[in-house]
């Protein structure tokens, strides 16, 4: 199998290292910045280069992963879907709910699918989790809470995709990891959401540096979660509560597991192999291509989550105060 890499910035040089490192499949680089192309792909020893998308469909390949940044996603994806291809798509899905929207609508009536990257599930510690409630151990799961924060050292914020509007940026979308796999967790549809944010620090940026999200689920999960770009350290929280057990985890230490029958908390082993993690996303990409599976997350689920990133951030502009 052959795979094309369109765009290689920090995160398309991650899949790459990750494929060649663990021979993976065949691959070529596209890149439209030609200093930056030919550097990454001498460090992974590429040979087969191009500096435009058009002209890289112009070869065959098996399947695409889109690393372009979130503006550019629709526009990409529309060229390798109209190709043939189906595509693994960095997350968020797109800069905006209706490109989502198109995007989603593009794959339906094409038959093509789009895998969106939210790599955290290819993590064991969330595995681990999700499988401990699709089980039961904690009962009927009632309240899921995320928490994600760390500082973005961004010199370039006026033009960067993270922190400008119209490229797709603020801090719901760019940590939009804890929407999809808090969503898969309570494996259920969202019926409402209520949000509050700020620009606590970055007051000349257009989009928000701190949220609190609240998410009801169908099954009466409810969803809160904690997001921001302030804080001098990374880190990722996470709390469950069910009838029968509670679960929490902070992102270096390991899973706690309280279990209401034996009324004591457990230690659970809860490393991330970063490698492993980009190495079995790409896997099950390949997977999907060679013996025509869905991915774990389509383009219906990407959108659901845009639909998530779009209402809350219209939520935290709605100030009944005003
Ligand atoms: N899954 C993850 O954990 C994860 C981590 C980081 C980034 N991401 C996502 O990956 C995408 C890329 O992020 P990144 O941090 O690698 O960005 P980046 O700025 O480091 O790299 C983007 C690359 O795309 C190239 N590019 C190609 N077409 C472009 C166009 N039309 N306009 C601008 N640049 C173009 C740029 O030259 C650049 O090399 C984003 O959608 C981001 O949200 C995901």
């Amino acid at each position: 199998m052959k795979l094309l890499i369109q765009g290689a910035g920090y995160i398309g040089e991650v899949h790459l290292k990750s494929i060649v490192t663990y021979k993976l499949c065949e691959v070529a680089l596209c890149e439209m910045n030609e200093a930056r192309l030919q550097e990454v792909a001498a460090r992974y020893h590429v040979t087969e280069t191009y500096t435009s998308l058009d002209e890289a469909l112009q070869h065959p390949f098996d399947g695409v992963i889109i690393c372009t940044p979130n503006f550019a996603h629709k526009g990409d994806m529309e060229k390798c879907i109209n190709a043939g291809l189906n595509v693994m798509l960095e997350k968020p899905m797109a800069e905006s709910l209706e490109s989502a929207e198109e995007m989603y609508k593009l794959c339906s009536e094409s038959g093509r699918f789009a895998f969106v990257a939210y790599c955290l599930r290819f993590a064991s510690p969330y595995q681990r989790i999700k499988k401990m409630i699709e089980e039961g151990k904690l009962g009927k799961v009632f309240s899921i809470r995320a928490a994600v924060a760390g500082k973005k050292a961004i010199s370039d914020a006026k033009t960067n995709y993270r922190t400008v509007r119209k490229l797709g940026g603020g801090v719901i979308s760019d940590f939009s990891h804890e929407i999809d796999y808090s969503l898969w967790f309570a494996a259920s549809p969202v019926v409402r959401v209520k949000c509050i944010g700020n620009q606590a620090v970055h007051k000349d940026w257009d989009v928000l540096d701190t949220a609190e999200l609240l998410i009801q689920c169908e099954n009466d999960i409810i969803l809160s979660v904690h997001m921001d770009f302030l804080q001098p350290y990374f880190g990722r929280t996470i709390e469950i509560y069910g009838t029968k057990g509670a679960i929490r985890w902070r992102d270096n230490e390991c899973i706690k597991f309280y279990d209401m029958e034996k009324d004591q908390w457990e230690d659970m082993d809860s490393a991330i192999n970063w490698d492993h993690v980009y190495r079995d996303e790409v896997i099950h990409y390949l997977d999907c291509l060679q013996n025509k599976k869905r991915p774990l997350i389509d383009e219906k689920s990407g959108y659901e989550t845009f639909k998530v990133i779009a209402a809350c951030t219209k939520s935290a502009e709605e100030n009944i105060f005003d």
